[in-house]
């Protein structure tokens, strides 16, 4: 990475929910940012309040390869459908994306000498063993399951990665993250929190896999990127990798009450059934992030989903509503 004159990162996925968020992070540091996606699950609308001379926007699939003809200093790997709904959906698409897409974005990357982050994920884990979770734990997934699909590919993407990092000497960064919420989550996309949400804000009875006592924990957009942007940035972190999320864990039924207690609505439930390998509880160990980062999530859930519920009515009604 260069110093002094100002760098420009590539990211993949850029039009999604966390992408979209880390391309306006990128730019109010002043990097160029090449903004790439195919619009496979994010929507180019993401990205309409940050058209500047400093983003460009390439509509592109990374499992076809490509050049990019700007000298690339930092290349962050974020394609690919990432809740279950979508990856479901589309399973040999995500398999292809952190397969080929991974292994196109690494040879962009070592043809630029660039530094290169993987967006990986807490799925590595699977129904994890071990909690909470540390980088060192191996993880427990069903190969062959519905979710492998994604499971694995991100489990194939991170060797790929660390195998470039090794033959290579590619500066080549992991970062898993664990469950992110916030603005730019599509309604439909199938995850609790936009699920929760645009059900309390209707009025409609709210579905709830299982008996609702399995947690999971919740990091808000901002304290995530900000994480990210110190994981990308710093020197000396080459090979390394890190879990970024938020420890304080909640019930799916906590986060049900506390999400009718912003609306002001007590909500009915509709009990479905547990999804196939669905993990049972789930909690990031960030120590690792505290201690070469310096990081800590500092929104608490609370004001996390107010911030995120009034985007969403602000989206849907076209005004912000008046939380508790
Ligand atoms: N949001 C989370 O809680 C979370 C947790 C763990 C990991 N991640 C990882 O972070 C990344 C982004 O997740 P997100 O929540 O923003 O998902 P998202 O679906 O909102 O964004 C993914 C983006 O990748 C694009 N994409 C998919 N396939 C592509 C391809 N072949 N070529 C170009 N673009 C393609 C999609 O169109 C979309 O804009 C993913 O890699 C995901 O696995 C996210």
């Amino acid at each position: 990475m260069t110093s002094g004159s100002p760098a420009t990162v590539l990211i993949t996925g850029a039009a999604g929910f966390l992408g979209s968020h880390l391309c306006e992070q990128f730019l109010a540091r002043e990097w160029r940012v090449v903004a790439v996606d195919n619009l496979l699950t994010g929507v180019a609308a993401n990205l309409d309040h940050l058209r500047c001379s400093r983003l460009k926007f390439m509509q592109h699939d990374v499992t076809e390869p490509f050049v990019v003809d700007d000298r690339v200093d930092l290349v962050l790997h974020f394609a690919s459908p990432a809740s279950p709904r979508d990856y479901l959906r589309h399973p040999i698409e995500t398999l292809e994306v952190d397969s080929v897409g991974t292994a196109n974005t690494l040879a962009l990357a070592n043809a630029h000498h660039a530094r290169y982050v993987l967006a990986s994920t807490s799925e590595v884990y699977g129904d994890p063993q071990v909690h909470p979770q540390p980088e060192s734990y191996w993880g427990h997934v069903n190969t062959t399951g519905p979710r492998s699909v994604y499971d694995e590919a991100k489990r194939f993407a991170e060797a790929l990665t660390m195998a470039h990092h090794r033959s290579n000497g590619l500066d080549a960064r992991i970062v898993r993250i664990f469950n992110t919420y916030g603005p730019r989550m599509r309604a439909d996309d199938g995850r609790v929190i936009p699920q929760f949400i645009t059900y309390a804000l209707s009025g409609a009875p709210l579905p709830v896999h299982g008996d609702g006592r399995q947690t999971r924990s919740f990091c808000f957009v901002d304290d995530l990127v900000d994480g990210i942007y110190r994981f990308a940035t710093y020197d000396g972190l080459a090979g390394e990798v890190v879990n970024l999320g938020n420890p304080e864990e909640v019930s799916l039924l906590e986060l049900i009450d506390t999400v009718a207690a912003l609306v002001g609505r007590t909500l009915d439930l509709v009990h479905l059934p547990l999804p196939e390998d669905d993990p049972a509880r789930r909690r990031p160990d960030i120590r690792k992030a505290g201690l070469v980062l310096g990081w800590t999530p500092h929104v608490p859930l609370r004001e996390g989903l107010r911030r995120t519920i009034e985007w969403f009515a602000t989206v849907e009604a076209g005004e912000p509503p008046v939380l508790a």
